[in-house]
């Protein structure tokens, strides 16, 4: 099954995707996190990243179909793809199609996590990551069990994105109103798209993905 997760920053894509990849073995294709490695890397296409993603605008469609391309030829065929932050524009939709078809897989879910943007505000900036394995907390909604040590691996490092500001956070939400959410019609078209109240609790939105997965 492959699928892919749209909502705004902090609509809980990455949160839902981790869990997915937790219960049902399928595999978080991520552009951001891709994008992040390049970042760290320090390769010429992280630099031009690490530019982009601080304004909060989009990277170049081609370019990043290019680099969700090579990863995609990492994964197994009989393993599920979640897309996680792709596509963000129409190019990108099209883009997909043809990804998937090239490597013999459909599309079947596009589930979108519909959400307040005013709380978002306030999940982003309260967000961090485990340093060691990245698994994802928040300093309100979903703390480590032990205070300063990850569930997952027992690292004691976390770290913060640096476009978790306030002012860029609202710039990439008006990225998404203007450039992301008018995909949803292309899908809606196919007959795939099922909404999840993106607001409920941590839990009941893996639930309700579970109920449309299963
Ligand atoms: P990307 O990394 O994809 O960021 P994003 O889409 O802005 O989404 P986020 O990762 O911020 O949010 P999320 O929905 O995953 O929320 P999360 O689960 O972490 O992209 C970053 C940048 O890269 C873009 O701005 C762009 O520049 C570039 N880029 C990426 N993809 C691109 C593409 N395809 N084309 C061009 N450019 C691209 O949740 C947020 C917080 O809330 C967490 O702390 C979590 O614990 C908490 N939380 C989650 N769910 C809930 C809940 N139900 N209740 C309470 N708290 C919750």
């Amino acid at each position: 099954m492959n699928i892919i997760l749209l909502g705004p920053p902090g609509a809980g894509k990455g949160t839902q995707a981790q869990n997915l990849v937790a219960h049902h073995g399928m595999r978080q294709l991520s552009t951001g996190d891709m994008l992040r490695a390049a970042v760290k890397a320090g390769t010429p296409v992280g630099k031009m990243a690490d530019e982009i993603m601080k304004a909060g605008k989009l990277f170049p469609d081609e370019l990043m179909a290019d680099i969700l391309g090579e990863y995609m030829d990492t994964v197994p065929i009989d393993v599920g793809l979640i897309f996680d932050g792709y596509p963000r524009t129409e190019a990108q939709a099209v883009l997909l199609d043809k990804l998937l078809s090239d490597r013999g897989r459909t599309l079947d879910h596009v589930i979108e996590l519909a959400v307040d943007e005013e709380a978002l505000v306030d999940r982003i900036t309260g967000r961090f990551t485990c340093a060691s394995c990245g698994t994802g907390y928040h300093d309100r909604h979903k703390q480590p069990e032990v205070e300063g040590v990850c569930d997952n691996c027992g690292s004691t490092e976390f770290k913060r994105r640096p476009d978790d500001n306030e002012e860029t956070v609202r710039k990439r939400m008006q990225v998404y109103r203007a450039e992301t959410a008018p995909i949803l019609p292309i899908y809606e078209k196919r007959g795939i798209v099922s909404r999840v109240d993106g607001m409920a609790g941590i839990e009941d939105v893996a639930q309700a993905l579970n109920t449309i997965l299963s």
